[in-house]
């Protein structure tokens, strides 16, 4: 067990990676604190995923882009567990439009939840750990967009380009505190957010051309790292990110 008796927070736990997280965390023996947003049937989603752990867990639901329900949530798991020792800033959106038609409302909500939300949990989450002693862990679930170009994904590239720097800020400034800040970038994982390509032949395999390692990845290849950078082992790693890509950014120029 390497998260036993840990408490954590993890955003967007509904599906995805963020659901492949909590449980990993949980299996690890990690308390976790389910977040969803409200809409459709994600409460009763999340509270299935919660009553499914082997360990102790809470479902909190909340919009990671409004301050009072980030409060809120991480109350709510403090109030349960009586502590706060990670937090993995996950939930994350993308709206693909060719940038000249871009609009004010697409821009803002990209970036509301992906760079605005990822600022609130760790904030609020580093201010508890702090409040608290000694020392946590923040996990951004970024993109290898922190870092490559992705045409029609302007906004979405501009919030884990942000993603990137606000954790590599962090990193330094919490150090004193002992609060690990690390990104883990995902490339091309089966998760909802893919699934109009998984569906679309052609370009599923485009994006399979892409990739070296001819496959996209699986949630719980991203939740492996991220037990490893929420535990013990991972304390002298702070300011890094990890890519999860099947060797996607290690573009090749083929012509
Ligand atoms: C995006 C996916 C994309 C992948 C690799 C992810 O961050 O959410 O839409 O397929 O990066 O390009």
């Amino acid at each position: 067990m390497r998260l036993k008796d840990k408490v954590a927070i993890v955003t967007g736990a509904n599906s995805g990676i963020g659901k492949a997280i909590a449980e990993r965390f949980a299996a690890e023996g990690a308390h976790v604190g389910v977040n969803y947003r409200v809409r459709g049937n994600n409460a009763e989603v999340a509270q299935a995923i919660v009553k499914s752990l082997p360990t102790e867990g809470i479902a909190v639901a909340g919009d990671v882009s409004k301050r009072e329900d980030v409060e809120r949530m991480v109350a709510e798991v403090v109030a349960k567990f009586g502590r706060l020792d990670i937090a993995v800033s996950n939930a994350g959106m993308e709206i693909k439009k060719p940038f000249l038609e871009v609009t004010d409302d697409d821009w803002n909500k990209v970036l509301s939840v992906n760079l605005y939300g990822a600022f609130l949990i760790s904030q609020v989450a580093a201010r508890q750990i702090v409040k608290q002693g000694p020392g946590g862990k923040l996990i951004f679930i970024s993109s290898v967009h922190e870092d490559i170009p992705f045409p029609e994904y302007a906004s979405y590239c501009a919030s884990k380009g942000g993603v990137r720097m606000l954790m590599r800020n962090l990193a330094m400034e919490l150090a004193p505190y002992k609060i690990n800040c690390n990104n883990i970038a995902p490339g091309a994982i089966a998760t909802p957010i893919n699934q109009a390509v998984l569906d679309d032949p052609e370009a599923k395999k485009n994006a399979l051309g892409e990739i070296p390692w001819g496959r996209f990845g699986r949630p719980e290849e991203v939740a492996s790292v991220a037990v490893f950078l929420a535990s013990d082992e991972a304390d002298y790693v702070t300011g890094s990110t990890y890519y999860i890509d099947g060797g996607l950014t290690q573009q090749v120029t083929k012509y």
